[in-house]
């Protein structure tokens, strides 16, 4: 086990290293709230998205993809938005945001494996927000999206002690979050939360990421981000995109839920509606992620 300072040097060494958020958080957020609003002007978001082109591709790209079935080719962003939707276009630009982290690790098994977990969850967790209407639904996608971004970032500039804790949580069935403490001294929690803070998220999103394992309270009103996202997270982690498992049993209810007002049925109900929508939503957010 690593002594404290060690740890603490590793850490400040992880995040020093990584760089801003590809799409800046600036676009990302001002782009959550213009597309909030149904009557949002759609000049101010091309004008708004034009300012990072990689992300301008994308939107392109997307809307010709198979997916929507054009017959005549998209050639300018605002027949692009007005073909995709806001609400398509917001998360989109969200998932885009992460994707240049997915390209900086090689293990192609664990990339695949974290980016199908952590979409699950996004929608999970915007599923449970809407169940429980919770005022932030974008922003349960968001902080879904993000939870795990630890794991990714520390997969990525410590491979070989990262993958050491992966090989020990498969064969001991432990968890990740014990295993990265006893063998870095820290976890993916406080990574994320280290990382997001940092790239200047609102302060409910960081605090989402850092308690999804353990969230705390609730005595604040709306419920913490936090709890919906642990909540998501397990659902996530059941076998959601398999026949069987649609069609098989839940496994335990996990404490939290009750937390949001949950009882086994009603968290069926919203397993039910991630596995239709992960479905059908998976190779949308895959063409986005390889445009
Ligand atoms: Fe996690
Ligand atoms: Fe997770």
């Amino acid at each position: 086990m690593a002594s404290v300072a060690q740890s603490n040097r590793t850490l400040d060494r992880i995040i020093s290293s990584i760089g801003d958020l590809p799409a800046s958080p600036a676009i990302v957020s001002s782009l959550m709230s213009l597309t909030a609003d149904i009557n949002a002007n759609l000049n101010t978001i091309c004008k708004t998205i034009m300012v990072d082109q990689s992300l301008v591709a994308r939107v392109l790209r997307l809307s010709n993809s198979s997916f929507y079935g054009r017959a005549k080719e998209v050639y300018t962003l605002r027949e692009a938005i007005i073909l995709l939707g806001f609400k398509t276009l917001r998360s989109l630009v969200v998932a885009s945001s992460t994707h240049t982290l997915y390209q900086g690790v090689s293990d192609r098994r664990f990339r695949d494996a974290l980016w199908e977990h952590t979409l699950a969850a996004a929608l999970a967790s915007r599923l449970i927000a809407q169940a429980i209407n919770h005022p932030g639904v974008e922003e349960a996608f968001l902080a879904g999206l993000m939870h795990d971004i630890g794991k990714l970032v520390l997969m990525q500039k410590i491979p070989d002690q990262y993958q050491a804790v992966l090989i020990a949580a498969e064969q001991t069935g432990r968890t990740h979050v014990e295993l990265e403490q006893e063998k870095l001294g820290f976890d993916h929690t406080e990574v994320g939360r280290l990382l997001l803070q940092k790239w200047a998220f609102p302060r409910l999103l960081v605090q989402a990421v850092a308690d999804h394992h353990h969230p705390q309270g609730p005595d604040e009103r709306p419920i913490p981000l936090a709890f919906v996202v642990n909540v998501a997270n397990t659902l996530a982690g059941w076998k959601i995109s398999s026949a069987e498992a649609i069609a098989g049993t839940v496994p335990e209810m996990p404490s939290q839920a009750a937390v949001l007002g949950f009882d086994q049925g009603r968290l069926e109900e919203v397993r039910a509606q991630l596995a239709a929508q992960f479905a059908a939503e998976k190779d949308l957010y895959r063409a986005a992620e390889r445009a």
